[in-house]
């Protein structure tokens, strides 16, 4: 199929596009390159340099690519930033996916698998999340994810465009094959702040609450890994094209706390983490697990790679092959 992923230069966009690659698809990637890498392109997709608030450039591509399916991961992700700048996450992440949906009606596209997330569902009220928990975000960037979800259900019922919502939990991890290494500038999250402590970048991590319900006080996530999300793409466009469109959650109901994730990154990198703990950070929830039963039946899918050791032995090859 002729693909256009768009963020294919982004950190789970580039795994996106070279899964595509790998099973024959023709992938074509739209990057503003804000946060994604000319690193992370492979010579085999095409690539325009080009934003999604940019309606004449996203029509001119559409039309010259002729896509029939789009991957659509462009999107800002600072959980905390969006609460500080909403403005922003709403031109950004609202505007652009309204953009890209309208182009996308013009041009008949058919499928669009979404990148949204399991910030959707906001605290948990029961654990593991499946798909009918209660859509509740806790912050403004899961709210954007939501309310994307919404626009494409009704232009899948107006305008016959059928598509696939994947909620991502803790993303995580790099290309098992190291084909992908570029690094995220300025990261948020756990995992790529405790690489950078290991690769001398950092000083230490804060580890933020060591008085949470769990078994060492810590926050418990279920990281998957960002080739087990790729793959849950490819077989989106599969099952779109023989369905109806759908929304599942992509995670692996496991799940290790953060000074697990610190003394794993430990080991494997044979490196001291230090760390300092300091208060909770607001809004966290203790545990964060999905239920990804409906991703097993109905997509075929489950977490190949998603164990710990893995997610972290990957990444931190990333970061050596950066040092
Ligand atoms: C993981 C754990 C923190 C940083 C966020 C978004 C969510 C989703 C994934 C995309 C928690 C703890 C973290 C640090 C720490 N994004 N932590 N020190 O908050 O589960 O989810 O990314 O859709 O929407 O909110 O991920 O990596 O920030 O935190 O102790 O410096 O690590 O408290 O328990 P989170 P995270």
């Amino acid at each position: 199929m002729r693909i256009a992923v768009i963020g294919g230069a982004g950190y789970i966009g580039s795994h996106v596009a070279r899964e595509l690659l790998d099973f024959g698809h023709e992938v074509f990637v739209y990057d503003n390159l804000s946060s994604g890498l000319r690193q992370n392109l492979f010579e085999e997709a095409s690539f325009t340099h080009g934003d999604i608030l940019d309606i004449q450039k996203l029509n001119d591509f559409f039309e010259s690519v002729k896509p029939e399916g789009i991957v659509h991961l462009a999107a800002l992700k600072a959980a905390g930033e969006s609460m500080l700048l909403p403005e922003k996450y709403s031109v950004h992440n609202i505007t652009g996916s309204l953009n890209i949906l309208n182009a996308a009606s013009k041009h008949g596209i058919k499928y669009i698998v979404f990148s949204s997330s399991a910030a959707v569902y906001g605290s948990p009220k029961y654990l593991p999340m499946d798909e009918k928990h209660p859509t509740e975000p806790e912050n403004y960037y899961g709210y954007t994810k939501l309310a994307i979800e919404q626009y494409l259900q009704w232009y899948g019922k107006l305008k016959g465009i059928k598509y696939a919502a994947l909620r991502y939990f803790n993303a995580a991890g790099y290309d098992v094959k190291g084909r992908i290494s570029g690094l995220e500038q300025n990261p948020a999250n756990l995992i790529p702040i405790v690489m950078e402590v290991a690769a001398g970048k950092r000083a230490f991590v804060s580890v933020f609450g060591n008085d949470y319900e769990t078994e060492d006080g810590t926050g418990v996530r279920d990281y998957i890994h960002v080739s087990d999300l790729a793959r849950a793409h490819r077989m989106a466009f599969d099952k779109l094209q023989s369905g109806e469109s759908f929304v599942v959650n992509l995670g692996v109901n496991s799940g290790s706390s953060v000074l697990e994730v610190i003394k794993a990154t430990e080991r494997i990198s044979r490196k001291k983490i230090n760390y300092q703990v300091i208060g909770r950070r607001p809004g966290d929830p203790a545990v964060v697990l999905a239920n990804p039963a409906l991703a097993k039946e109905f997509l075929g899918w489950q977490a190949e790679c998603s164990d710990l050791d893995t997610l972290l032995d990957t990444t931190w090859r990333a970061y050596l092959t950066n040092a």
